[in-house]
């Protein structure tokens, strides 16, 4: 059956499937097993979604991880030319580039989806979760390691920008609008540009600690020294006023 052939192809292991003895219809059941948990990730994490039906139809996030399940299956088996047709359609239909090349994990959710951008060597493990805009993105011009790696549960704020062979640890969260340079530990939020972290988890109580907003605590210190100065000036023209009036009155 066409359909089996496929499955196996664009299932786990994608052309691996071929250096082993499990058979194609495994393979086809556990890519439509793999399919239906992307779905129930979605309609789990979007409060918008209300039914399977919509996320098939309407997802394009979902549409984007479909044709990269078979563009990835076609990399990985040395095809060339078509992974990156597939996906070059894809990202007219979606808004959403994803390279052929690029590892995702199960569960995978990208919400609305436009302008999403996941480089060649991006790793993205299970669960995570990304908003529109996001860029995973490289910064080597060399055919290297050159894009970050998402461990599981991670979630991208939309019009975040990752950039560099970076890690963003298990459970980590980034703001909407930051731009991530270094890695991020496991559990942390990290937020602004340059991302600095506003929370972490503390492994010793288990507990999620705020820290303080080194940007605000500046912008604070300089209001307060505005505020010094605007008071010091004011009090420097009484002074002179007072100075003024004594020697017009003598
Ligand atoms: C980063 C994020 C996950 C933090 O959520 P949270 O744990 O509830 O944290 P809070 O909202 O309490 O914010 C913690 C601090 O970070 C700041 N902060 C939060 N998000 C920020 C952002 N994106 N950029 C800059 N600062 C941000 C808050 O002002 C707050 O600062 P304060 O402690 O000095 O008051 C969340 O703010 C966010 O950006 N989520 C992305 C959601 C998104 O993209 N949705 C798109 C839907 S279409």
């Amino acid at each position: 059956m066409p359909w089996v052939r496929w499955a196996w192809l664009a299932g786990p292991g994608g052309a691996g499937n071929f250096l082993t003895a499990e058979r194609p219809s495994c393979y086809a059941f556990h890519m439509l097993r793999e399919i239906r948990e992307d779905i129930q990730a979605t309609l789990k994490r979007d409060p918008a979604a209300r039914s399977a039906a919509e996320v098939v139809l309407f997802y394009p996030g979902f549409h984007a991880r479909l044709a990269h399940r078979l563009a990835n299956a076609l990399h990985r088996r040395g095809v060339p030319l078509l992974p990156r047709g597939i996906m070059h359609v894809a990202r007219f239909l979606t808004g959403i580039e994803i390279h052929p090349g690029a590892t995702i994990g199960p569960r995978f959710f990208i919400d609305h989806g436009m302008g999403v951008v996941i480089g060649e060597t991006s790793e993205i493990g299970a669960d995570v979760t990304l908003y529109q805009g996001v860029t995973l993105g490289g910064t080597s011009t060399r055919r290297v390691k050159r894009h970050p790696t998402l461990r599981d549960g991670v979630v991208v704020g939309a019009g975040a920008k990752i950039i560099g062979a970076v890690e963003i640890g298990e459970d980590a969260r980034v703001g909407a609008g930051s731009v991530v340079v270094t890695n991020v530990p496991a559990k942390a939020t990290i937020v602004g540009v340059p991302g600095h972290i506003v929370a972490y988890h503390d492994e010793s109580n288990g507990v999620i600690q705020r820290l303080p907003d080194p940007e605000w605590e500046r912008m604070n210190e300089l209001d307060r020294k505005v505020q010094e100065l605007h008071d010091l000036v004011h009090h420097l023209e009484e002074h002179a006023a007072l100075e003024h009036e004594k020697q017009h009155s003598r």
